[in-house]
């Protein structure tokens, strides 16, 4: 099939082309300004997503069976950062391609994320629990899932990510890259012991993706993640552990919520998501954080100082 792809050049993005390439689909990837190659793409578009009338026209030039809206402002500091620039990005864009999707018949895949809920309790959360974003970056991936399905509920999957693991394209991006940066610039990053999240890598997210992308019977707002819940603390040493690095050469600081009153209004303690209703209906499997970390490479960025760490 003909996948449009936004977001090409982001962590998901180039998981999804690689994995929907795989698969032996065409994938025209949408970038903003990254310059480089993308493995899978059969076709490369630079394009300003905040621009309607091109995106209209590069859509309908493509004419997919699928899009799949992997472009975003997904940091939430950056969301507070530029909150119009965040709201074109993260509601006006997702509710564009969904009309879109609808005027050439193509299945609409989206992203939004756990951050819609406030993490306050522990028992996993279900797709169809209340939300209750506690901030700007959550709001506006409720208001995305809201818009999107408002046109596409026939035809659109929106699924709620997890914390991301995984390689991205630039080696800046995921947790265990942000991590071996700190490490390499001789840094110490704090990290919480009582903030639980069940990550997953984007290329198991990916397989999810372009399973959905050919399936169309499944619609609606889902959940995905990983096999386990654990600390940001904890995730941090695992990842050390898998690097063989010593804590001389990778310090890790135990921080508690406690102890940033101020950001933690902003952070969740716990969020711990349900994953029964779409791994029911699919063949990928949510992996456990052993099987995330086997997959890790050491990104570019970083591989000398890596390689000299003996
Ligand atoms: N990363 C996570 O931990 C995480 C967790 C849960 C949910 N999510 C969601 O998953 C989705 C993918 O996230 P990600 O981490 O892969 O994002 P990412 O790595 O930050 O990539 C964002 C993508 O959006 C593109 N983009 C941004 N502004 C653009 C613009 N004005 N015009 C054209 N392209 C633009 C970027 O293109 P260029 O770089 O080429 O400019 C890049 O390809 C998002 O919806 C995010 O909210 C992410």
């Amino acid at each position: 099939m003909n996948l449009f792809l936004t977001g090409a050049s982001g962590l998901v993005g180039a998981a999804v082309a690689s994995a929907a390439a795989r698969r032996g689909h065409r994938v025209i990837g949408v970038v903003g300004g990254y310059a480089g190659e993308i493995p899978g793409l059969a076709k490369k578009i630079a394009l300003e997503l905040a621009d309607e009338t091109a995106l209209h026209a590069a859509v309908l030039d493509a004419f997919p069976d699928a899009i799949v809206n992997c472009a975003a402002v997904s940091v939430p500091e950056a969301c507070d950062a530029d909150p119009a620039r965040a709201q074109v990005l993260n509601v006006a864009l997702p509710a564009a391609l969904a009309r879109l999707a609808h005027h050439v018949s193509a299945r609409f895949i989206h992203l939004s994320s756990e951050q819609v809920f406030d993490g306050s309790r522990t028992a996993p959360y279900a797709a169809g629990d209340p939300t209750s974003p506690i901030n700007l970056y959550g709001r506006q991936k409720l208001e995305s899932e809201r818009a999107v399905h408002a046109v596409a509920a026939d035809f659109a999957v929106t699924i709620r990510a997890p914390l991301l693991m995984g390689d991205s394209l630039g080696g800046k991006r995921s947790v265990h890259e942000r991590l071996l940066a700190d490490w390499a610039a001789g840094k110490t990053p704090k990290l919480y012991t009582d903030e639980l999240r069940q990550p997953c890598t984007a290329e198991n997210l990916a397989e999810v993706i372009v399973e959905l992308c050919e399936w169309r019977d499944v619609r609606g707002v889902f959940h995905w993640g990983g096999a386990e819940l654990l600390s940001r603390h904890a995730l941090g040493l695992r990842i050390r552990e898998h690097f063989k690095l010593a804590e001389q050469q990778a310090p890790l600081a135990a921080i508690t919520r406690a102890e940033t009153p101020e950001a933690a209004k902003k952070r969740q303690p716990c969020l711990a998501l349900d994953l029964a209703l779409l791994a029911g209906k699919l063949k990928t499997r949510p992996q456990t954080i052993a099987e995330q970390l086997d997959g890790l490479k050491v990104p570019p960025p970083v591989r000398d100082w890596y390689f000299k760490q003996g």
